[in-house]
Order: C-alpha cells, then structure tokens, then sequence
C-alpha cells in the first residue's frame, strides 16, 4: 500500500458533508485498504465557519472554496453544496488544477452536465456522480459502467422519495394532497419550500441524467417534459383503485420503437398495483431499466438522506482514486449516438380521463366521437349518472400524447361536458 495518503477536498458540509466526513474518519483503514492509499481529508469549504458540525476538525474548516480547488495538490473534489453556482465554477477549477471530483449535483449535472465532461475531459480527471440519481442506489455506474455492452430502451422509475412519501399517505391513509404534504415536512422528507420536490424539478433533473447515460446522447432538464404532483386528489387515488392502480409520481425515459429519437417526461401516472413499483411505499426510490439482452432489472433502495448518500459519494470516491492511483480515468461523457429528444406529443401512452356530463341521451356518442375525431381508441368506458348529471370515465388504448391532449381539449368544449375532472396518464402495463 501507498503511504502517501490521497487529498480529498470537501465542497459542502450539510447533511451528506458531515455524513461523508465522518465515514472517512470511521472507515479510515478499510477504505485504505480497498483503495491502496491513506485518504486526508484535506479541507472542508462551508459557507457557514462558527456552525458546530460534531466530529468535524474545525482546523479543515475554511469558506474560500476557490482557494481550496485552487491548491494543486488536491486528489478528489467532493462537491455536495448542490446549486448551479458557484459549483459548477469551482468544479471547472479543480479540475484545471488537476483534481478529480465526485458530486452529488443532479441540478448542474442536468443543466449543464457537457460543461462539467468537457472539462474533466481537458484535465485528463474523473468525473463521478452517483450520489445524483436515487441516493443509495447504485443505478449510474450500472448505466454507466454495467450496461455499457447492453441497448437500454427504457427507464422507468420512482427517483423522489418526498413525492412517493406524500402519494403511498394519500394512497394508504386516505390523506388529501395538502394534509400528507404537511406529514411529508413534519418528518423532514420535504423542505420548508417543497417546489423542487412537488413540482417535479428534482425527478426531471435526474430523468435528464439518466436518459443521457442510458441513451448514450445529450439529454437537458428542459428537454424533460415535467408535471408535479400538486393536482393530484384523493379522488384521482379513488379512481386508480377502483381500476386496480395506484398513483406514484413517475420518470420515464424511452427510446423510440424507430430508435431514432428518445423521450424523457416526469408526470404522475396510475400504474397496475401488480406491478413492482406500485409497492414502492414511503420515501423509498425505485427504477426499472429494460435493455435487450439483460432484460428487466430492477433497483430499489432509499434515494435520500444524509448516510445513503454519503454511501453512493464514498463509492466514487474510491473508484476515482483507485483510477489516479491505476494512471487511467473511468467513463466519460458517452454521447455519441446524438438522438435528438422528441417533445411529449411523440410520446405513445394511455389516458385515464374522468368527466363529469349531462346524463341525456346521445351525450356518450357524443363524447365517443370526439375521440374518434382524433384517432384515440377507446379501451374501457364506466358511467355513474344521477339527477341529471353523470360522471364518466374513459380508458384509452395507446396513443400519441398529442392526440391525447387534442382529444381533452375537443372534450372540454363541448356543452354536454361541464368539466374535466380528471386527467391522467396510465403506466406499466
Ligand atoms: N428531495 C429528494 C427526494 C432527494 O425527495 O427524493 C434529493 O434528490
């Protein structure tokens, strides 16, 4: 073994810093051991010095992150502050000064990932990032590294657990939107501003990373069509179990049947309770991956908090220094097959759509016309009508989401349809 330990420098010291440290501390000799070198952790850049931060030097404590990077004789930048900036500049500059990094930044990874390759690129250094997607769970190396041999097609996945915790308590316990959104914040899974989580912004940052890495192609947040979660109700729950579904918040990533283009899109969906991430309870992640010759693999585990991702920041961490200490580097950006990415229109996907309609004769040939009129087949069709008033639920077989919303918006102007009450997608059958 080497005796002349390998600097880490770390960017960020909240709750998967301190996690990441003190694992270092802890595991000291095994991670030794596995690498081949000692590890000094070198320095810690915060933006808050006096906060107490148990088991953490304050003598490595410093708030000039740039000078951090900036010393030339760091090993592995782990970087876990999240944001665009300044960690996206103070990536750039470790690399230059000949770091490696490791980071846990699924917000820049997908907005402006190529930026990061490329400068990893120039320095000849690795840049790591499981911690991005899923916590735990080990899903980007697999991508990356595993299945490098394989075609993926799909990717299908529950990748935030605030999401998954607020729909299983509006699913299992009857709870409305508002009441498990406040469980969701009392149990520290969603923040004081839940945006990021309900709005969908946090799944379709990782839905970009991994379309881009199962694809092999260029894949941006804003190339990912993106729903939350903030309208769904607990009759929208209702309906998915008289259909025998539940509701989960899902990313989906798909190459088209032509192969020549890929989608990405985060939106609620109803999904058969037969299937396995319909069982995917609480804050817990999960992600099918369908390629050609592996097959349905699936992965499952926590996709947050401190410890787990501070498993998935170790695991590079090694990797990476096993790669310096080897002279070589690991992937790097892999986006040659340049599929462009198709807007939602050219999705193919079912409806679950529930109206509420005058209950007078020829009202349902009405209705049944309108989705003729543009192409949508109808699978199933239940109506309860009383005093006048029906409400209707339409089931469609597949079909191209453009039609699908031409058809919603046909519907909504119709006289006999006094509102649209709901409107969801169908998944995983
Ligand atoms: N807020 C995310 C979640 C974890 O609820 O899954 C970090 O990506």
């Amino acid at each position: 073994m080497r005796t002349r330990p390998l600097k880490v420098a770390l960017l960020g010291c909240g709750v998967v810093g301190t996690e990441v440290a003190r694992i270092m501390t802890t595991h000291a000799d095994d991670l030794a051991a596995r690498i081949g070198a000692p590890l000094e952790l070198a320095g810690i850049a915060v933006r808050r010095p006096g906060k107490v931060r148990d088991g953490i030097d304050p003598g490595l404590v410093t708030t000039d992150a740039t000078a951090l990077v900036k010393r030339g004789d760091i090993d592995v930048v782990i970087e876990v502050i999240g944001g665009i900036e300044p960690a996206r500049t103070l990536i750039t500059t470790a690399f230059e000064h000949g770091a490696s990094v490791v980071s846990a930044n699924k917000a820049l990874l997908a907005e402006d990932g190529t930026t990061l390759y490329d400068a990893a690129g120039r320095g000849g250094r690795d840049l790591y990032f499981e911690a991005a997607v899923a916590g735990a769970i080990p899903l980007v190396r697999p991508l990356r590294e595993s299945l490098a041999g394989d075609r993926v097609d799909r990717v299908l996945g529950i990748v935030n657990g605030t999401t998954n915790f607020i729909l299983d308590r509006m699913d299992t316990a009857g709870s409305g939107y508002s009441e498990a959104l406040d469980e969701a914040t009392a149990l520290g899974y969603a923040e004081a501003d839940p945006t990021a989580d309900v709005e969908g912004f946090d799944a379709a940052a990782k839905a970009a990373i991994l379309a881009g890495i199962a694809f092999h192609t260029r894949v941006r947040l804003d190339d990912v069509h993106r729903e939350g979660i903030t309208e769904v109700t607990s009759a929208d729950l209702a309906s998915a179990k008289r259909m025998g579904c539940t509701v989960k918040l899902l990313a989906i990533c798909e190459r088209a049947a032509d192969g020549r283009s890929v989608t990405a899109r985060v939106h609620p969906a109803m999904i058969p309770l037969s299937h396995p991430l319909a069982s995917v309870r609480e804050a817990y992640n999960a992600v099918f991956v369908e390629a050609e010759a592996a097959g349905q693999l699936m992965f499952y585990g926590p996709g947050a908090g401190g410890a787990p991702t501070a498993s998935a920041v170790l695991g590079d961490l090694v990797a990476v220094c096993r790669n310096r200490l080897a002279g070589a580097t690991g992937p790097g950006e892999s986006a040659y097959t340049r599929l462009p990415v198709s807007p939602m229109g050219d999705v193919v996907t079912r409806y679950h759509i529930s109206l509420d309609v005058a209950d007078k004769p020829g009202v349902l040939a009405q209705v049944a016309t309108v989705f003729a009129e543009h192409g949508v087949s109808i699978d199933t069709v239940r109506q309860k009508g009383k005093d006048g008033e029906a409400s209707l639920v339409v089931v469609t077989h597949r079909a191209h989401d453009a039609a699908l919303s031409g058809t919603v918006e046909a519907l909504r102007g119709l006289d006999t349809v006094r509102g649209v009450a709901s409107i969801m997608r169908v998944e995983g059958e």
